[in-house]
């Protein structure tokens, strides 16, 4: 096909939308699911990255704004709000943008990373920070949406999960059959919810066989679901996922108990190891967040939690582009070489 369909086209008689709406899509979905050649030397299993950074706005969170944003404008009101770690108000906003929808999103000061909020800057929206975390972000536009005529278009508003089940879907589609096991990293827990839900969805319609065991993998300062409580102040590198009390608690925990999967998490070192290694060695960019399903994956692999021989699938959520500051820092060499027009050989050593 020559123009992208997007993914309520692309599985259209899966996705319900209102009669006669006009269908708000910038040519999402249909992402990469690549080998990962050294991820799967290092764990003895078949490994797949799900590349969910080559969205419209260089994260899955479009797969489930197409949905909501479709459905917000056939409902007529005027304007959607949601909050956001960075990715779900890049998303809207860009979607709303479309749409001729007013946006307003908001964000944890200071804690969103900078191309996220260059996206929203950019399109058009109305930001606000709130001295707080997601988790009160969350609230507040909740609180909103409730009083006001203002569609909500954060992952409780059910929709957005609809059109994040084509994910599943879509892996599905290209092995043939469903992964053994599927690694997600975790925040508000809507995209693990998801994809459960789509995975099963394509068992009870005989169209795979069993669906995977979903491994949900959270920062170690921010995991409420493997500690089992809410998480009051959460903290990590990864901003993306710096959320203390999931929207989708019991949906992911129903996910997790029928898959027979798990929740772990892993320290911020871990998830930058992971990060480091992704782009040195798969050659893939993502964002710190995205980067937590494979060190989780490096992590139950190592202790045997991941069986020999098992086809993985981890989703990488987000592009790396969308947080330079944290791709600056650390153990890389940041400053270019100052080098003499006539130097340029010897300073790569080539001779
Ligand atoms: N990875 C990235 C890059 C994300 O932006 C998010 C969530 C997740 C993983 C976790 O997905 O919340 O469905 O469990 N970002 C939200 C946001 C919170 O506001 O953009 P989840």
């Amino acid at each position: 096909e020559t123009v992208r369909p997007g993914i309520i086209n692309a599985y259209s008689s899966r996705i319900p939308i209102p009669a006669g709406a006009r269908i708000i899509t910038l040519g999402e979905g249909g992402t990469p699911l690549i080998q990962a050649p050294h991820l799967s030397e290092l764990t003895g299993s078949e490994v797949y990255l799900k590349v969910e950074g080559a969205n419209p706005t260089g994260s899955f969170k479009d797969r489930g704004m197409t949905v909501a944003i479709t459905h917000a404008l056939a409902s007529g009101l005027r304007a959607v709000i949601c909050a956001s770690t960075g990715n779900t108000s890049a998303s809207a906003s860009a979607y709303a943008a479309r749409a001729g929808l007013t946006c307003a999103v908001l964000v944890p000061q200071g804690k969103i990373a900078m191309g996220k909020l260059a996206q929203a800057v950019r399109h058009g929206a109305r930001i606000l920070q709130v001295d707080g975390n997601f988790d009160d972000c969350l609230e507040l536009a909740r609180k909103t949406a409730a009083d006001h005529p203002v569609t909500l278009v954060n992952s409780v508003n059910p929709v957005r999960l609809v059109g994040q089940k084509t994910a599943a879907w879509e892996i599905c589609d290209a092995l043939g059959t469903a992964p053994d096991i599927h690694c997600l990293p975790v925040g508000n827990a809507g995209n693990i919810s998801a994809y459960w839900a789509g995975y099963s969805e394509y068992a009870a319609d005989g169209l795979v066989t069993t669906p995977p065991r979903m491994f949900g993998f959270q920062a170690a300062g921010a995991a409420p679901l493997v500690h089992g409580e809410p998480v009051p102040d959460p903290d990590t590198v990864a901003t993306a996922i710096r959320v203390g009390s999931p929207a989708s608690w019991d949906l992911a925990v129903k996910a997790k108990n029928a898959s027979a999967g798990l929740f772990e998490s892993a320290t911020d070192a871990q998830i930058m190891e992971a990060y480091g290694l992704l782009a040195r060695r798969e050659g893939v960019f993502v964002e710190p967040a995205s980067a937590t399903s494979v060190a989780g994956l490096l992590i139950t692999a190592a202790d045997g939690r991941i069986p020999k021989g098992s086809t993985v699938v981890c989703t990488v959520t987000g592009h790396g582009l969308k947080d330079p500051a944290t791709a600056l820092e650390g153990n890389v060499e940041v400053e270019p070489l100052a080098v003499d027009p006539g130097a340029v050989a010897a300073a790569l050593e080539l001779s």
